[in-house]
This record gives C-alpha cells, structure tokens and sequence, in this order.
C-alpha cells in the first residue's frame, strides 16, 4: 500500500522565506555598520600610529582665538566625505577622452619628450600657467627667515575650483596661476582614476594663521600643563607655523586629499602616491617631504603641495631636493 506523502504547509515556506530576510538584513546592517565606524577617529590635533608628532591639525577646528574680522564660523567638514580611493592607480597613461593631442604646445610637447611622460590632457588651456614666463618667479621661501608682512596679501587671488564643499570662504582661494595649474593636476589625476581629490585649505591670511597657531598653542598647553612655553611652542612648530612665517599667506599652496580631514594615513592611498609622484608636471612639490623633516623644520605632509612652475618643480624632482636646499642651489636668498 503506498503512503501518502505529508505535504509541507505553505505557510511554512514563507516562514522560512522570512527568516532568510531577516538574517540577509541583519548581515547586512552589521558590515554597513563596521565600514562606517572603522574609520579612525578625529581628534583635533590627530596623532599617526608610529609618530610622536602631532600631524597637520584636524581642519574641522575652530580656532578659538579670534585676531581677525573673519566669523568664527564652524569649519567642520560634512560627514558624507568619500573614503579614500581604492581604486588601482594605471601605470600606463590612460587612454585620454581628451580629443586630439597631437595640437599640444610647443613647450609642452618639448616637455614631454625631455621627461618621457605625455599629458593625458589638451594642456592648450593651462601651460601659460603651468610653465610660467619667468621660470624662478615663484621660486622663494617663506618660513621663519622669509616672512611675509601682517597685511600682505596676494592682488590676483580667485576662487579653488576643486575645493571641498563647506570649506570656509577665507580658505577657499589661492593666486590665480597657482589656481590654473592646479586644474590642470587634478584634471589629469582624473584620467587615472583620481577622482577624489580635492581641496581643504588654500590661502590663509595672517589673521587666520594667527587664530589657528594661537588655538594649537592653548590645545597642547591643556594637554601638557607642567611644560614650559618654548616646550609648548616646539610642540606647535612642527604642524602649525606662526603668522607670517607659513607659506599658506603667499597664495601658492593647498591642503588637498580624499579623506575627511588631513591625517598622515593618506600617505598610503594611490591619490597621495600618484599626486606625488606627478605633481612636478604641473610645476608642484610636495613641500614638506617625510625625508627632509630635519631641513624642512615641518612634519611630513603628503597633503600639502606649493607651486613653483614646472621648471624649477622638475629640477627640484630630479635632484631630490626640497625647496629650502634648491633655494640653496640656486642661490635664492
Ligand atoms: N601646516 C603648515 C606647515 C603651515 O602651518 O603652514
Ligand atoms: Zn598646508
């Protein structure tokens, strides 16, 4: 006699059905979860693993002493920053989208060949500003011997394209060259898959300089009250320069990175490999380098970059020096 089958009952299904849901979405909000918290945290003087030394300040810092007219505005970044690129960085020049480059400049054409590097971009647009006329123009130091006066401030200063949205306005300009090479870097980056990048400080005023210097100063003195003034001032010095003496007021330098504030960790992604490793090109350095800390007097900042024109930035490159020892070379006083 043949047995009948017991059939499962429907609902069952669709118990099992939910179920499934269920533990879908729970994994699912544990990994979202993770990734959004995993990220260090911020502190507003942030300390890298491996470093005794403070790196850059955290730009979501108000300065706390106002010596200026600016607004003591919250400068916090938002929150919906983008991570740090993952992406692999090409080797090879990308294929460009940028039309026919067979109509490159002259100068630039010759460029590429003394190099061995073609540009990705039409660089018609940009290397009047890239290669300036005068080659050593934009060649000079500005540190605790080459100061820039209280009202100095640069005539031809204009808005940073690729700037990071809710910056303030007072960081969000540089020198109108400065500015046009920086496009031209960053547009380039993006042929190779650095799409990220942007910018979080340019110009600063001495005013502004003087609040964020003077902030730092009350910061590490709450955090080591038995230290003395020069102790704390030392510890100041190597991220934070006083007013006057931090090359931010001449207009020739950003902050740019992917990540929600400056922090030696984007030393380590391909956006800060490939900026550094291509920032000559478009007449950049990186100016305070990990392996010139004892000249520079500065912690190593793979976020900071200062126009020079790609002469002197190319030069620079090949001899492996920073600006303090090709000033030197040069004989720049
Ligand atoms: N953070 C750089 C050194 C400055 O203050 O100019
Ligand atoms: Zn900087």
């Amino acid at each position: 006699m043949a047995r009948k089958t017991k059939k499962a009952s429907p609902y069952l299904y669709v118990a099992i059905g939910l179920i499934a849901v269920a533990v879908i979405l729970l994994v699912t909000i544990l990994v979202l979860s993770v990734t959004e918290y995993g990220e260090p945290g911020e502190s507003s003087v942030p300390v890298s693993v491996g470093s005794p030394i403070p790196s850059e300040p955290n730009e979501s810092q108000t300065p706390s002493v106002q010596t200026s007219s600016e607004p003591p505005v919250s400068v916090a970044e938002s929150s919906d920053e983008s991570e740090a690129s993952s992406q692999p960085v090409s080797v090879e020049p990308p294929v460009s989208n940028a039309g026919d480059l067979s109509e490159q400049p002259e100068t630039a054409k010759a460029y590429e060949q003394t190099v061995g590097k073609a540009y990705s971009i039409d660089m018609n647009p940009y290397e009047q500003y890239v290669c300036p006329a005068d080659p050593m123009e934009y060649v000079f130091l500005v540190d605790a011997s080459h100061t820039l006066a209280a009202d100095f401030e640069p005539a031809d200063l204009v808005y940073i394209k690729d700037m990071k949205p809710g910056r303030p306005d007072y960081y969000s300009k540089m020198r109108a060259v400065a500015e046009k090479a920086l496009e031209a870097f960053l547009e380039e980056g993006r042929m190779y898959g650095i799409d990220d990048v942007l910018v979080s400080n340019g110009y600063r005023s001495y005013g502004s300089q003087a609040n964020l210097f003077n902030s730092y100063i009350a910061e590490e003195r709450a955090a080591h009250p038995d230290e003395t003034d020069e102790q704390i001032e030392a510890r100041v010095l190597v991220y934070s320069l006083r007013p006057g003496t931090s090359e931010h007021q001449s207009g020739l330098c950003v902050d740019m990175h992917n990540q929600k504030s400056t922090d030696l960790s984007f030393a380590g992604t391909e956006a800060a490999k490939w900026l550094e490793a291509n920032c000559y090109r478009f007449g950049f350095i990186l100016r305070y380098p990990e392996d010139k800390e004892d000249i520079t007097t500065v912690m190593f900042e793979p976020w900071h970059f200062r126009f020079v024109g790609r002469e002197a930035a190319t030069e620079m490159h090949e001899l492996g020096m920073c600006l303090e020892e090709y000033c030197d070379y040069k004989g720049i006083r």
